[in-house]
């Protein structure tokens, strides 16, 4: 799998195009208007000196001849003409994702393999807009992909085993730990653990049985894991964590989601990516 065309430039799409470049692939990026793909370059921009810190080998050299790699159209016809792999990372809305499959399918050659990039849509929520069930499946990325390098393939019940196979080499030939997700698993095998752990770290919290550096403290020190389910909610971001809990039916996480508003994202206090969250960074 050679010749790469990603759908949506956005935050991952950006960041899946410049790592498979970077690893050598030929990537077609794609997106609706030629006055977003006309930023791509300063994204490239602000993605190398992340690169150069957090991976070893990596040189301006390389990073240059990554994107030198890359060509960008808003044609979707054009995008998709040669491609041996699409992935697909364009909002997380059914309705785009499954009007995007059903033209990618009619434009595409027969030897496409296709890979939706969702984070909570299952492949056999859109199958059914593909053509070609037996060449579709997921292949799920982290955010920071070039150190979060993580790539969770999971087919649906059409999949072709071989297929299954190319993908998830493909993911190890662009830097990922392929993770290889048998059957269908709403948030893959990362977030089927990491729900479950933030959410039991946060009614801890919330009903008051220890403070957030207490559970945080306790996790790393009996597992020996480098971070608490707090630091992770810092990594994450808060608006995340905000979203997902302000209306559900647990008084318990709602009440969590009001706490985090109040005293953190009004404060300010969003993350990691700001310096400061549940702790400071600075
Ligand atoms: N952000 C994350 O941390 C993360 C992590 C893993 C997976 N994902 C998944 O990746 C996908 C994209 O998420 P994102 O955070 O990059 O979103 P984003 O909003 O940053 O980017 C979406 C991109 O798609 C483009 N777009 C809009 N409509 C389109 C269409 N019809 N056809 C093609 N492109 C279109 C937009 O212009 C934009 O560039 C989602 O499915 C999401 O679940 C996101």
């Amino acid at each position: 799998m050679q010749q790469v065309t990603v759908l949506g430039t956005g935050v991952l799409g950006s960041q899946i195009i410049f790592q498979a470049a970077y690893s050598g692939k030929d990537v077609v990026a794609y997106d609706i208007s030629d006055e977003i793909l006309v930023k791509l370059p300063e994204r490239w921009e602000y993605l190398k000196p992340l690169y150069l810190r957090d991976l070893p080998d990596a040189t301006p050299e390389k990073l240059d001849a990554a994107v030198s790699r890359i060509r960008a159209t808003s044609d979707l016809a054009d995008a998709v003409s040669d491609a041996d792999l699409v992935i697909e990372a364009v909002p997380e809305r059914l309705d785009i994702k499954r009007d995007t499959w059903a033209k990618v399918s009619a434009a595409a050659p027969g030897k496409t393999v296709f890979a939706t990039n969702s984070s909570t849509l299952l492949p056999s929520d859109i199958v059914s807009a593909v053509d070609r069930p037996a060449k579709f499946l997921a292949l799920h990325f982290a955010n920071e992909v070039w150190r979060n390098n993580t790539g969770e393939v999971m087919a649906q019940e059409h999949t072709d085993p071989d297929v299954f196979e190319q993908v998830a080499t493909f993911a190890e030939e662009i830097g990922m730990v392929a993770i290889r997700v048998k059957k269908e698993q709403p948030g893959y095998v990362l977030n089927s653990l990491l729900v479950p752990l933030l959410d039991a770290a946060t009614d801890l919290w919330v009903r008051g049985v220890a403070d957030f550096e207490t559970i945080d403290l306790t996790w790393r020190k009996a597992t020996g894991a480098p971070l608490g389910p707090f630091q992770i909610y810092d990594v994450v971001g808060m608006p995340t964590p905000y979203n997902l809990n302000k209306d559900s039916d647990d008084p318990v996480k709602r009440e969590f989601a009001e706490t985090l508003k109040r005293d953190y994202i009004d404060q300010g206090r969003l993350g990691v990516a700001v310096g400061k969250g549940f702790y400071d960074y600075a």
